[in-house]
C-alpha cells in the first residue's frame, strides 16, 4: 500500500479552480484558458490578475493592478540591509528564500488571515521578489542594487533593475513569456508545500519560504540550472554525441526531460522551444539551441527514454530562454520563483477559501516491542 502512494504520485488531495495539467494529452489551462493561447497573447500580469481574481482583466482592471504593483515593488530597508550582509557566494535560491523569510518580519500584519489581507499580502510578494533576486546579482558582483521603476511591466523592469539599462522589446517579451508559462501548474511540489505550511494556520510568508525552499531542489525548480549546465558541459566536451553515451551509460539523468504527470510533451515547451530556438537564431551564441535539439533526439532515440515515456519538459528549453535573455544560469530558478509566486499565492488564497489541516499518514513497517536498553548496556 505504501509503494503505491510512493511520492504520492496519482493521489488526488483537493479540488482546485486554478490549473489541470492534463499528463496524457500534454494540455495545461490556467482556469480555463489554454497556456498554448496565454503563453503567446497575454502579459504576466493579465495571468496573475486572472489567478487572484478568477477572470481575464478588463483594462481598468488591469492598469489598476498594475499601479498597485508598482506601488510594492520598493523592498523594506531591513531586507535591502540585510541582503549586503549574505555571503556573496550563497544560492541565490537560498539567499531569496531568506529575504522572504525575512519580509514576514516586517509585516505588521503578517499573521493577519483576511481574504483582503492575503490578498495584499499576494501582490506585494509578487512586486518585491524581482526587486530582491535583481538586488542580489548586483550586491554579490559588486554592485549597487537600482530601485525599481514606477511604470512598466515586471518582466521589463526586472531586467532594468538587473542591468540598469531599458531591455530591448524581444528580451522584454521572451522574460514576460517565460513568467506566464510557469506561473501555475496543479499541485507540483513547492505548491503543495505552500499549501501545507499554510493550511497549519501558518502565515503568507512561511508559506512561500516553503515553497522556495521546495523549488530550489534539483529535481523540481532547479532543473532549468541544472540542463543549461548540462548544455554548457556537453558543448565544451567538443562531442555532443559522445559526451550523451557516457553520461547515460555512468547512469547519469537527463536533466530537463522526464515530468511526474506529462507523459507526452511538455505544453509550455511548445511555447518556449520555438522561443529559444528563435532567440538563438538571432544571438551570436547560436549554437545553444543545437546543443539541447542534438540531445533531445538522442533521447528520443534511446529505448530508455521512449519506453519510459521521458519528454523534454519545460525547464529544458526555457533553460535556452533565460540564458537568452542575459540571466546568470545559478538565478535561473529565480526566474522560476519570480513567476510560480503568483501560483502560490493564488493556491493560498484558494487553501484559505475552504482550509483543512493537511496530514497524511504513512504506514509505519518499523520495528516493534523492543524491550528498553538502560545506556550503560548497550553495543
Ligand atoms: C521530474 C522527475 C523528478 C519525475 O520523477 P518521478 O515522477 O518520480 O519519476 P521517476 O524518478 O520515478 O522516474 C521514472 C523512471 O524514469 C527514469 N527517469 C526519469 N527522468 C529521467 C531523466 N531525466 N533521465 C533519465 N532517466 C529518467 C527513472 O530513472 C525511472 O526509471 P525506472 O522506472 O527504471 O526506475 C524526473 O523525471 C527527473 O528527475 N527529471 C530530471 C529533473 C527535471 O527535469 N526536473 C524538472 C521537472 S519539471
Amino acid at each position: 500500500m505504501a509503494d503505491k502512494a510512493q511520492g504520492l504520485a496519482g493521489v488526488v488531495v483537493a479540488d482546485t479552480t486554478l490549473s489541470r495539467v492534463d499528463g496524457v494529452n500534454g494540455e495545461l489551462i490556467y482556469r480555463g484558458y489554454d497556456i498554448l493561447d496565454l503563453g503567446v497573447k497575454a502579459w504576466f500580469e493579465e495571468v496573475v490578475y486572472l489567478l487572484w481574481y478568477g477572470k481575464l482583466p478588463n483594462q481598468t482592471e488591469l492598469d489598476a493592478l498594475k499601479a498597485e504593483l508598482a506601488e510594492m515593488r520598493a523592498m523594506p530597508q531591513v531586507v535591502a540591509d540585510m541582503l549586503k550582509t549574505l555571503p556573496h557566494n550563497a544560492h541565490p535560491m537560498a539567499v531569496l528564500r531568506t529575504a522572504v523569510s525575512a519580509l514576514g518580519t516586517v509585516d505588521e500584519n503578517a499573521d493577519e488571515l483576511t481574504r483582503e489581507n492575503l490578498l495584499r499580502q499576494s501582490k506585494s510578494l509578487t512586486a518585491v521578489i524581482p526587486t530582491i533576486v535583481a538586488a542580489w546579482e548586483r550586491i554579490r558582483t559588486g554592485k549597487e542594487p537600482i530601485a525599481p521603476r514606477e511604470g512598466g511591466s515586471i518582466a521589463g523592469n526586472f531586467l532594468y533593475m538587473l542591468n540598469g539599462e531599458d531591455p530591448d522589446e524581444a528580451a522584454e517579451a521572451a522574460m514576460d513569456a517565460y513568467l506566464v508559462c510557469l506561473a501555475d501548474h496543479g499541485f507540483n511540489a513547492s505548491t503543495f508545500s505552500a499549501r501545507v505550511t499554510f493550511a497549519t494556520i501558518s502565515d503568507m510568508y512561511s508559506a512561500i519560504t516553503s515553497g522556495i525552499g521546495t523549488l530550489k531542489g534539483d529535481a523540481h525548480g532547479r532543473a532549468n540550472q541544472r540542463a543549461m549546465e548540462q548544455f554548457v558541459e556537453a558543448y565544451e566536451s567538443g562531442d555532443v554525441e559522445k559526451w550523451y553515451k557516457a553520461h547515460r551509460a555512468a547512469g547519469n539523468r537527463i536533466m530537463g526531460i522526464g515530468h511526474r504527470v506529462y507523459k507526452a510533451t511538455d505544453p509550455r515547451g511548445k511555447v518556449l522551444g520555438p522561443l529559444a530556438k528563435k532567440m538563438s537564431a538571432s544571438s551570436s551564441e547560436s549554437h545553444w539551441f543545437g546543443v539541447a535539439e542534438t540531445i533531445e533526439n538522442l533521447a528520443a532515440q534511446d529505448d530508455y527514454f521512449v519506453e519510459r515515456n521521458l519528454y523534454p519538459n519545460v525547464d529544458y528549453y526555457s533553460s535556452i530562454v533565460l540564458y537568452m535573455i542575459g540571466l546568470p544560469i545559478d538565478q535561473f530558478t529565480c526566474a522560476f520563483a519570480m513567476s510560480r509566486v503568483s501560483g502560490w499565492t493564488a493556491h493560498i488564497l484558494e487553501q484559505f477559501e475552504n482550509n483543512r489541516l493537511i496530514r497524511p499518514t504513512a504506514a509505519y513497517v518499523g520495528e516493534t516491542e523492543l524491550a528498553w536498553v538502560e545506556l550503560d548496556n548497550r553495543d
